[in-house]
This record gives C-alpha cells, structure tokens and sequence, in this order.
C-alpha cells in the first residue's frame, strides 16, 4: 500500500525576478512502513520535498498525497493539523531548549497531539531511560539527537521526516541513531524518510531515492537489507 504518492511534484522559490526550481516534476510512492533514504548532493531538492511532505511548503505544481489525503488542497487550518498530528520532525541540528530537561522537551511535544506516547517511554524507545532528568548540555551530540527523535516519537505520528540526522555526529554515533530511527520503521511500523548527502546509509532502507538538481534521478527498492553492524563507513 502506497502511503506517500508524489506526482509531476514542482517547487519554484521565486526572488525577485529571478526563480529557482528547487524541485523538478518530481513523482515517487512510498509504502506504509517502509523506511524511505533521500540521497543527493547539496543543493539537490531534498530538502525541498521533505518541507513539501511535511506540510511546511506549499507545491508550486503536482499533487502530494498522504494516506488518501491530497495535502496540496489542504487550507492552513487543515496543514497545521497535519503538521500537528501526523507528523513527527528530527533535524540535523537537534533544536532542544536548553533550560529543560530531556524529559521536559519531550514533554512539550506531548502537549500539541491526540494520543501520544509517555514522554518516559518515547526516551525508553530511544535508549535514555537513564537521563531523562539531564539538561541537554549535559548530554553528548547523539543524546541530544535520541532526545529529539524521542520528541518526534512522543506524539506517535504516522510519518517521522528526518532532514541530514546524522549530519553532525560523528560515524559510530551516526551508526546508533540509524539504529533507532530503524527500529522505528521496523519494531513500529512507522513510516520513516531519512534526507541524508551520504550513500554510506543507504545499506538501511528499503527505499532509496536519488535527486540531483531538483530531479529524481533514480529510484531503488531493496529487498534485503543490511544490519548496522555490517555497513562500513
Ligand atoms: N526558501 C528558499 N528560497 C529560495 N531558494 C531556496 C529556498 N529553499 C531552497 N532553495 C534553493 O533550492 C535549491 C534546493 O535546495 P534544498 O532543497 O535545500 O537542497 P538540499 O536539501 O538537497 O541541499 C537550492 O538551490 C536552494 O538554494
Ligand atoms: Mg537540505
């Protein structure tokens, strides 16, 4: 079952008189709890078509749908409960607010949506039961980003958007928090997109999807996926 339908899919981000097609007709599926990498060097789109799958851009052309729902048609009212609720964000730079706590920052996330986890377990999920009362500077680079997909995980979304996660982590750090987003997709079912510049990940996804100035280049299905352990990087 398809879960995630982009089709003929543009976005031109217009300056001035000058127009830049951030995204070039671009048409992919995605199915329900698959595990879907985003690969592409700077400046690609991929970023531009995780915005549009998350309801924070607007489509310049083409149609996005998400579970039967066409989000292109949808009013700011209905995008902003999408946003809400069916979606979970994890980015590069973890975007905590340093002055609470692990668990006080999950919290927050817990308060915007219909059913979410316990914020004690969205940290149990993502191996920190033990420092949930620790501020995020006293944390490393990968707790702080396991704290902010734990925030992700809280609000029990149907789709988790991931935009360069391992980006500022070192590789065996890098390793661990593919481990977790993994067994999201895998142990949860959810539906996971990962947007990363390096092929050293894509051993992990069913779903690979290449971009190149704003085009789909390519598009792979893997049937046997490598474990964390095996992948080299
Ligand atoms: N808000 C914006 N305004 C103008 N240009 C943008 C904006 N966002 C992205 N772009 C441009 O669109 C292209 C694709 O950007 P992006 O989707 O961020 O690529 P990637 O994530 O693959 O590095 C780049 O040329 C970028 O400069
Ligand atoms: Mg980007």
């Amino acid at each position: 079952m398809a879960d995630i339908i982009f089709n003929n899919v543009s976005k031109d981000y217009k300056m001035g008189e000058v127009s830049i097609r951030a995204a070039n007709q671009v048409s992919f599926r995605v199915g329900s709890g698959e595990l879907c990498i985003i690969l592409g060097p700077s400046g690609a789109g991929k970023t531009t078509v995780l915005n549009l799958l998350g309801g924070m851009e607007t489509a310049t052309s083409g149609k996005i749908l998400f579970a039967e729902q066409d989000i292109t048609t949808m009013n700011d009212l209905e995008l902003t409960d999408y946003r809400r609720y069916k979606i979970g964000f994890v980015f590069q730079f973890y975007n905590l607010i340093p002055n609470l706590t692990a668990v006080e920052n999950v919290e927050l996330a817990k308060q915007v949506c219909k059913s979410p986890l316990e914020p004690e377990e969205a940290l149990r999920i993502v191996g920190l039961k033990d420092r949930i009362h620790n501020f995020p500077a006293q944390l490393s680079g990968g707790e702080q980003q396991r704290v902010a997909i734990a925030r992700a995980v809280c609000k029990n979304p149907d789709l988790l958007l991931c935009d360069e996660p391992t980006g500022a982590l070192d590789t065996e750090t890098g390793k661990t928090i593919l481990g977790v987003l993994s067994d999201i997709s895998r142990k949860m079912g959810k539906t996971v997109i990962i947007v990363t510049h390096n092929s050293l990940l894509v051993p992990i996804a069913n779903r690979l999807i290449e971009m190149k100035n704003g085009k789909l280049v390519r598009e792979s299905v893997q049937e046997s996926l490598a474990d964390l352990e095996g992948i080299k990087w």
